[in-house]
């Protein structure tokens, strides 16, 4: 899951950018982030990006990019895993600034 989020900030962030991980305490859960200065989602593509096989922009498939990384599969994988641990998972993000994933889960 966390390579999942890691190979996706590192894949949409340029060379110069910055991908942070902070994990803190939250009563009886742990929140981590994984939040990146890259090319952010755009508004539209936002509330699809945990949907099954959703690529957004560049990453869309186009006949030729076979071995590209990923089938669109890494989020909604996250999510179910997430949400079968009973956590949560969430997503901002501003075109042209960057994206914030975080999720929670149970420390128990
Ligand atoms: N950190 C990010 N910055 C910009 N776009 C992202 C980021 N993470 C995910 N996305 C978008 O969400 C889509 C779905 O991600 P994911 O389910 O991991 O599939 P994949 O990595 O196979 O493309 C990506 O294709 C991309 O458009
Ligand atoms: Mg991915």
């Amino acid at each position: 899951m966390l390579h999942n989020l890691i190979s996706n900030a590192l894949r949409h962030t340029p060379a110069n950018g910055t991908v942070f991980l902070r994990a803190e305490p939250r009563g009886e859960m742990v929140r981590v982030e994984v939040a990146d200065t890259g090319e952010g989602i755009s508004p539209e593509d936002l509330p699809r990006v945990f949907e099954r096989s959703f690529r957004g922009g560049e990453s869309r498939a186009c006949p030729g990019t076979e071995g590209a990384p990923g089938a669109g599969l890494g989020l909604a994988i996250a999510r179910g895993l997430v949400e079968a641990h009973c956590g949560t998972i969430s997503v901002e993000s501003e075109s042209g600034v960057g994206t914030r994933f975080h999720f929670s889960l149970r420390r128990t």
